[in-house]
């Protein structure tokens, strides 16, 4: 059994040492992989009530329940493994002035599902197969959800030439495949976004990431190694990403 620093570390992909320092390390970027305003610009056209209910699933910095709640007027729960993370996405909320309706949990997503009263809509952006491969993540989220409600996943699939041959990315499938997964569990597919591809910000993501690392090293000497292997790491995965994925955000409907 994991201890739950390493289970942190697992789903942040870090060595558990390097845990303290990484709101440092991404101090740079709010979304943490996903695109919060098309995210939110796509659960607008979705016309929920306004008393409709939202939980972020693994909500990192809270980006994309903040936009939700700001852009939206909805009320989101985001739920966190990585506390630092959590008391940053409160801090934004009360920052963006939607702390009345945006709070912040604690947590496990895989251990709480089915624990919290079922709402509309739940998200899962930019998490990858941190609890099961697709096919498991859409039975374990949709547990969130009340029949009739919507899961919005962000993530993406192999691309025709592509291939999955990467650390981490082993169960990544094509598209037929990856819609497959989606809707193994009897949920209906609603609509499939393909974002256009923003090179740029990726490239300025690896540059942000290696100048805080380079920072660091410079104040923690004997960790530096550990700093620029986590930089060179998350610059090597977005390469990979951007040769061979394809980023997608798919609404699913729970049957
Ligand atoms: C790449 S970040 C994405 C964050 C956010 N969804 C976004 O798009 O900005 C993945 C997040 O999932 C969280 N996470 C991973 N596994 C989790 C779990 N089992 N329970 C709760 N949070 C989890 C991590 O702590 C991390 O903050």
């Amino acid at each position: 059994m994991r201890t739950e620093e390493e289970m942190v570390a697992y789903a942040l992909e870090a060595e558990p040492e390097l845990l303290p320092y990484l709101p440092e390390l991404l101090a740079d970027l709010e979304e943490l992989g996903s695109d919060a305003e098309l995210i939110t610009e796509t659960i607008g056209k979705l016309g929920l009530p306004a008393d409709a209910k939202v939980i972020d699933l693994g909500c990192g910095k809270g980006a994309v329940a903040v936009e939700i709640a700001t852009e939206l007027g909805l009320n989101v729960l985001g739920i966190d493994l990585f506390e630092p993370f959590v008391t940053h996405g409160q801090n934004l909320a009360t920052e963006e002035g939607v702390a009345d309706r945006c709070q912040f949990l604690q947590g496990d997503i895989a251990k709480l599902a089915g624990t919290l009263d079922p709402v509309d809509l739940v998200v899962f952006a930019a998490l990858g197969d941190v609890i099961g491969r697709l096919d498991e993540t859409v039975a374990i989220i949709r547990r969130y959800v009340k029949p009739g409600g919507y899961l919005v996943i962000s993530d993406a699939f192999v691309q025709d030439d592509g291939s999955a041959d990467f650390p981490g990315f082993e169960q990544y499938a094509k598209h037929k495949e990856t819609l497959a997964r989606l809707t193994s569990q009897g949920d209906k597919l609603v609509s499939e976004v393909l974002p256009e591809l923003d090179e740029e910000q990726e490239d300025d993501e690896g540059a942000m990431i290696a100048g805080r690392a380079t920072m660091l090293a410079l104040k923690h000497p004997d960790m530096g190694d550990a700093f620029m292997e986590f930089a060179a790491m998350q610059s090597s995965e977005n390469h990979f990403i951007e040769d061979n994925l394809v980023d997608a955000i798919w609404v699913l409907q729970r049957g």
